[in-house]
């Protein structure tokens, strides 16, 4: 019966380290080993952390938290320093938006980034979430940058700044550095992929012409450079963006070894370019550290001769104590240090402060987004076209369609208590839903059916019908983003739509079932909750370097595939012939606004944004959920 005594219950259990309070310890799994270049280049990399700073307080796997990295990094510090080798450390953006930690404060981010900070980088580069809205980039500009001193780079990225009335660089736009220990000369570029959803006090140069500067070409004929490093919120697979710098720098110099840091697709990847070029992206959510070590780089200050070609080795470390204690040959008494727990405890109090532990009420079970067949028991989808949405809706008086997408869900819901902070991991979705009245049955009827590709028409060849009528779509509007790299082309209304701004958070549309093997969006990656067994399921990563990437020995996870939409009938019956409606409301999820008009266009009805109004008082799927579940789900003493 008592919500707020659960996390409390769970601290005690569970208070074994510096972790954060509630985290559940880390199963042990049989590890690999870090593959460490005694004697040279060994560097850490994260990446669309999303504000998951405190960790994963319902999977043990990724149960460390920002502290716990803080302390890792400075063991390895330590090593490299013992052994002659170098630590490096990167990021390459996305920090913000996605968790609580960061989403539930006001103004946002209120406590993230003094946490943040205390991890001291090398290379720190800006990503897609941090340029949505234009009080988070002023902000990134004047906290973040400085906070960051000259690690903090942004080759093709500016900002108008209110000082000078113009546009200014973001951030230096290259970086030169020679490291600690060895004299391995670096230079370093931070790029932001040509992304154009930025809000307009921000400007992102298309890659292609920044690498045609003048500084850029001067820069890569500086003198004596032992490794290019090339940090950015760029996929390293599949992306113009990098294949373009790749050559651009090999036109200039044929040999020196290039590393690149990549993110923005949220998967564990491991690609090669060329002999002597590599590049690592190292997933989402600090649910991945990324590893990455070079052994034969030469050194100029040192006299060292390269190899003839220099070894990379790559390691995607689960985010949790059992393995940062493996890697850095510590314990559980010798592992954190004093600026680590001090890390830990700021977010700790962070969250106390937020109440992100407040419980709505308690999942009496888990539910899965995709590692449960769709329909069935433990699917998350069935409970929202099953009980969720009939609860929310059933009040209406008028047939209605309620349609909402897959991906407006972005995550798993774990047994246990469904808290505020969890609120912000299944759905951080902030746009509403939307109502077409009276629209014909026989057309309302077959949207749901389009928009899952079941048809004679696909959303393929939907979104190239789209392309066509680009000024449908804007009508209204003030622009369209296509982000072609997740195969959806939604219009998007600039000044109202936080659905945007988590687009990329999310599964989108199409390709759910569209999986490859590597360099996909992730399906076969998706995070879950340790379960007492010998091994782990988790990350069965295979990249360019072959199947032994991730730490720990996971097993394989068993996916399915689920449908883009779901939908309900209310207020009629569907399955008596003659009781078919001739006219019923449709109400939709706002993010599927486009594809719900461009269907309902394709089966001949033409209805334009101003056709809609808002639908259950603006509510969100957020709240849909929260309320569902502080009414229906109860806490048993003791859970
Ligand atoms: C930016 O504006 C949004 C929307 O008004 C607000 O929710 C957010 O807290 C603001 N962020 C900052 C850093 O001021
Ligand atoms: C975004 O960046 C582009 C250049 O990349 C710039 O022209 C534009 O004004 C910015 N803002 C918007 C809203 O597109
Ligand atoms: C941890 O390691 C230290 C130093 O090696 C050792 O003295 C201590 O006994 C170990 N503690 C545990 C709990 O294993
Ligand atoms: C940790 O925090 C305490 C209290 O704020 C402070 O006195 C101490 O210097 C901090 N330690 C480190 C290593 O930052
Ligand atoms: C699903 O739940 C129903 C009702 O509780 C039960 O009868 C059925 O056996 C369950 N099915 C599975 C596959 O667990």
């Amino acid at each position: 019966m008592s919500f707020s005594r659960i996390p409390l219950l769970l601290a005690f259990v569970y208070a074994v380290s510096s972790e954060q309070p509630s985290a559940p310890s880390p199963i042990s799994a049989q590890l690999r080993e870090l593959p460490w270049a005694s004697g040279g280049l060994n560097i850490l990399h994260t990446t669309d952390t999303h504000g998951w700073h405190g960790g994963h307080l319902q999977e043990a796997q990724y149960s460390a938290d920002w502290g716990d990295y803080v302390s890792f990094a400075h063991h390895l510090r330590k090593r490299a320093d013992d052994d002659g080798s170098d630590l490096l450390i990167v990021d390459t953006g996305d920090r913000v938006e996605g968790n609580g930690l960061y989403d539930a404060s006001n103004p946002k981010g209120r406590y993230t980034f003094d946490i943040f900070k205390q991890q001291r980088m090398d290379v720190i580069t800006p990503g897609n979430h941090e340029l949505y809205l234009a009080n988070t980039s002023n902000r990134e500009y004047a906290e973040v940058v400085p906070d960051f001193k000259d690690a903090y780079i942004a080759s093709n990225l500016d900002i108008y700044s209110a000082k000078s009335m113009k546009y200014e660089p973001f951030a230096p736009r290259y970086r030169r550095f020679t490291t600690k220990n060895r004299g391995t000369r670096v230079l370093a570029f931070g790029f932001m992929f040509d992304f154009r959803g930025n809000a307009s006090n921000t400007f992102v140069q298309p890659v292609e012409e920044t690498v045609n500067e003048q500084w850029f070409q001067d820069a890569l004929r500086t003198k004596d450079v032992d490794l290019f490093l090339v940090a950015g919120h760029v996929p390293v697979r599949d992306s113009q963006e990098y294949d373009l710098i790749y050559r651009a720098i090999r036109d200039v110099v044929w040999d020196t070894p290039i590393v690149f840091f990549g993110g923005h697709t949220h998967i564990r990847d491991f690609r090669k370019y060329g002999k002597t070029a590599y590049g690592i992206e190292s997933g989402r959510y600090m649910e991945t550290i990324g590893f990455l070590s070079i052994s034969g780089l030469g050194s100029g200050e040192k006299d060292v001769v390269p190899a003839a070609s220099p070894t990379f080795r790559r390691m995607y470390i689960d985010n949790n104590l059992y393995s940062m204690q493996h890697h850095s040959g510590m314990n559980i008494s010798t592992f954190s240090t004093a600026l680590g727990r001090n890390v830990s405890q700021a977010i700790h109090a962070a969250r106390k402060a937020m109440h992100l532990d407040h419980a709505f009420g308690c999942a009496p079970q888990d539910y899965w987004l995709n590692r449960a067949p769709y329909p069935a028991n433990d699917s998350l989808l069935s409970l929202l076209d099953q009980q969720v949405l009939p609860d929310t809706f059933q009040h209406l008086k008028k047939p209605t369609i309620v349609i909402t997408n897959s991906g407006a869900i972005r995550f798993d819901i774990f047994k246990g208590p469904f808290t505020i902070d969890t609120t912000f991991l299944v759905s951080p979705f902030t746009s509403g839903f939307r109502k077409l009245s009276d629209v014909p049955y026989g057309v309302a009827s077959q949207v749901l059916r389009l928009l899952n590709n079941e048809g004679p028409i696909s959303l393929d060849d939907l979104a190239s019908l789209g392309q066509g009528i680009a000024a449908f779509c804007t009508q209204g509007s003030s622009g369209t983003t296509a982000d072609t790299r997740f195969r959806t082309a939604t219009c998007t209304d600039r000044y109202a739509d936080a659905a945007v701004r988590v687009q990329d958070l999310m599964p989108p549309l199409p390709p759910i079932g569209l999986r490859t093997l590597r360099g996909g969006h992730g399906e076969q990656q998706v995070p879950l909750l340790a379960v007492d067994k010998p091994t782990v399921p988790g990350y069965t990563t295979v990249d360019d370097a072959g199947e032994d990437g991730d730490d720990t020995v996971h097993q394989t996870i068993q996916f399915y595939d689920v449908p883009n939409c779901i939908g309900i009938d209310v207020g009629y019956a569907t399955t008596a012939l003659v009781d078919k409606p001739e006219i019923v409301d449709l109400v939709y999820n706002e993010f599927i606004q486009y594809w719900v008009l461009l269907a309902l266009r394709f089966l001949g009805k033409t209805y334009g944004k101003g056709n809609t109004e808002e639908s259950l008082g603006g509510k969100t799927m957020t709240d849909v959920i929260s309320e569902w579940v502080a009414e229906h789900w109860e806490c048993e003493e003791g859970v």
